[in-house]
């Protein structure tokens, strides 16, 4: 099947750069927020990164090109003819099933519904969905920065029809991605691995271990990581990292995967990381993060 049109939910952190990289790779593409503010919040932000892209000439196509191929709505009735619609809103199950219910009547039944889940099934979601939609059901898992990162996760369901997985593929392949082919284990191949090293650089500050910034400089100097884990906590947003944190656990049950209590009161106290400008690090400047003093 040729995608033409891409529809995306949530103009956050991620939906606004999944938006952007599909406009930039040629797809007219619509995304839904659910206000008009956090749809300019999200297009301000795609704005930042199409400038980098112009300053290098690395743009394919002019940015006002880009831009003509995005539009934002805070109707579910606009996304109806979109060929795949890819969901990134927050990380929570009932709140995503409601979504997809929702969307499930609207969409046209072709629609393939893909989900940027970090670490619920993609099977319990697609369970909430027709017979003939849960075929059409897959996992594509971006990073952040969706722009520049070059992976996605392409994820199948035990009921996933073939040709639909391998549009998927082709279609990230299309987008500029690289893709890896997965099954729905939680936390998929990335985060499996990488939500424990996150969760213990905390443990480690929680335990006296080091300082904020000198755990970053370890892993950063010492094996080369481009962000040290509390600086990438900060990145993600340290209310989705607990949120992935609680859905790992509950799945597991493993230690490794169980919220050090400083993550969870950061949450409680709205420390959110970049997002709400205080996590692991305050970022009144944001060109010189300063460590908070924490524990
Ligand atoms: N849009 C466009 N360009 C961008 C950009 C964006 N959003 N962000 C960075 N860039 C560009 C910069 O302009 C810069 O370009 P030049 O080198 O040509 O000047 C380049 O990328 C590097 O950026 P910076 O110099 O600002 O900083 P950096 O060298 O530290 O790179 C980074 C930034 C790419 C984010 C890098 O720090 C990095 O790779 N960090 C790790 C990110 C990571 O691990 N992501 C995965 C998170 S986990 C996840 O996503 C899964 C999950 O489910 C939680
Ligand atoms: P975010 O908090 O930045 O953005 C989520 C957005 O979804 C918010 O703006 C919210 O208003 C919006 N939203 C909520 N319900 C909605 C609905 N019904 N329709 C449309 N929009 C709705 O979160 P994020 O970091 O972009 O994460 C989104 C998803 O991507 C989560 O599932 C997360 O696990 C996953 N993910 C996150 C990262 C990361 O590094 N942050 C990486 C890969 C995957």
């Amino acid at each position: 099947m040729e995608i033409k049109k891409v529809g995306v939910l949530g103009c956050g952190l991620m939906g606004s750069g999944i938006a952007q990289t599909a406009a930039m790779a040629g797809y007219e593409t619509i995304v839904r927020e659910v206000s008009d503010d956090l749809i300019a919040k999200g297009f301000a932000g795609i704005e930042k990164s199409l400038a980098k892209f112009a300053e290098k000439g690395t743009l394919k196509d002019p940015a006002e090109q880009v831009r003509a191929r995005l539009r934002g709505t805070t109707r579910f009735e606009d996304m109806s003819d979109c060929d795949i619609i890819i969901e990134a809103i927050v990380e929570n199950l009932d709140t995503k099933r409601e979504t997809y219910l929702r969307l499930d009547d609207l969409c046209k039944p072709e629609t393939i519904f893909a989900s940027n889940t970090s670490s619920l099934s993609i099977t319990q979601m697609m369970s909430v969905t027709s017979g003939q939609r849960q075929q059409r059901f897959i996992g594509m898992h971006f990073f952040n920065p969706v722009p520049i990162m070059k992976l996605v996760e392409v994820i199948r369901t035990i009921l996933t029809d073939a040709g639909v997985y391998e549009d998927a593929v082709a279609f990230a392949g299309n987008l500029g991605k690289v893709p890896v082919r997965t099954g729905d284990r939680t936390g998929f191949i990335v985060n499996r691995l990488l939500v424990p090293y996150m969760l213990d650089a905390i443990r480690a500050l929680e335990e006296g271990v080091a300082t904020i910034v000198d755990i970053d400089n370890a892993m950063k100097l010492g094996c080369g990581y481009p962000m040290g884990p509390l600086t990438l906590g900060d990145f993600v947003g340290l209310d989705t990292t607990y949120y992935i944190s609680e859905i790992m656990f509950n799945e597991f049950r493993e230690r490794r995967f169980s919220s050090p209590p400083l993550l969870k009161r950061m949450v409680m106290a709205g420390l959110y990381g970049r997002k709400s400008g205080r996590g692991f690090y305050d970022y009144t400047d944001p060109k010189n993060p300063v460590p908070m003093n924490l524990v």
